[in-house]
């Protein structure tokens, strides 16, 4: 199926669909009429807010750091629903420490296992099953932060920049195999992921669902980035070609610096708790 055949419903598979951007993402895609595998390691929730949205979504039980699972999700989804045209890759976690030393070991590796490692699995899986049939797009969702540094996330940072790098190469890779490649780089999104953080008079937080319309429209034109809002989007470019210092300097001018540093713990616990299971 090529992308500009918008109108004809894709079997479409989300990973970390139950909440946040992916479910906003589910909720477009499937009253536009395509058909939502909602994937989630929170497979209760995946399942009762697919039954919410109706025909045309359902839930499972996901964890995406574990390969073998994965294979015989993508592997069931294809018996059961049909051929996937879509994988996004979008579960994600972020904790806030002060520095890389304040942070939990644990949660340092759990970041890359989820954010870079379970996102490496996705695509890898699915292009096992996409590349024979010479169709199907990928749909990895990175961050800004996998665009220029962010105090206070710097595993998450790492993460980014991997999932960026990877999408890059393998879309190189896999030129003209009719497999498209889409990275999404969101700046804040008022989902759990910001609870408790500061703001920045400079950086403005969109909503799940505008940034699920970005994704959406991605989906279904075929674009091959998507960077939103475009004014993060542009600042994150040019500390990335000025000296480092320039960033840092913007960064504390901005009080950027501070969105990840100085949190409000008690309002942030809950999400912190959660992505620690
Ligand atoms: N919210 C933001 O400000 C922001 C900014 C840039 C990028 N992003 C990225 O967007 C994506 C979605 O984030 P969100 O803000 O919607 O967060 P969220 O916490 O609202 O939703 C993330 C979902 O991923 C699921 N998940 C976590 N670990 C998983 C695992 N191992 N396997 C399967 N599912 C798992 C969670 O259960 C949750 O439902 C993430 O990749 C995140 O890094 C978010």
């Amino acid at each position: 199926m090529s992308d500009s055949q918008a109108a004809i419903p894709k079997t479409i598979v989300i990973t970390g669909a139950a909440r946040g951007i992916g479910l906003a993402t589910t909720r477009i895609l499937a009253a536009r009429g395509h058909r939502i595998v909602m994937s989630d390691i929170d497979g209760e929730l995946a399942v009762s807010e697919a039954s919410a949205i109706g025909s045309g979504a359902s839930g499972f039980a996901l964890d995406v750091t574990d390969r073998e699972a994965f294979r015989e999700h993508l592997a069931s989804v294809e018996a059961d629903v049909g051929p996937i045209d879509v994988l996004v890759n979008n579960a994600g976690i972020a904790s806030a420490s002060p520095n890389i030393l304040a942070q939990d070991p644990e949660i340092t590796e759990r970041t890359i296992d989820i954010n870079l490692k379970g996102v490496m699995n996705g695509t890898i899986e699915a292009l096992k099953l996409m590349e024979p049939r010479r169709r199907g797009r990928i749909v990895n969702v990175a961050s800004l932060a996998g665009l220029m540094g962010v105090p206070g996330l710097a595993a998450y940072a790492a993460s980014k920049f991997g999932v960026v790098g990877f999408t890059e190469s393998v879309r190189m890779e896999f030129d003209d195999s009719g497999i498209g490649f889409t990275v999404v780089m969101p700046g804040p999104v008022s989902t759990g992921m910001m609870d408790g953080t500061s703001s920045s008079p400079l950086v403005s937080m969109l909503s799940p669902e505008e940034m699920a319309m970005g994704i959406a429209e991605a989906i279904e034109s075929g674009k091959e980035r998507v960077a939103l809002p475009r004014s993060s989007w542009f600042l994150a470019r040019l500390t990335s070609i000025l000296p480092a210092g320039f960033g840092i300097k913007v960064g504390r001018w901005t009080k950027i610096d501070r969105i990840y540093t100085d949190v409000d713990g008690s309002a942030r616990e809950a999400y912190e708790r959660r992505i620690r299971r």
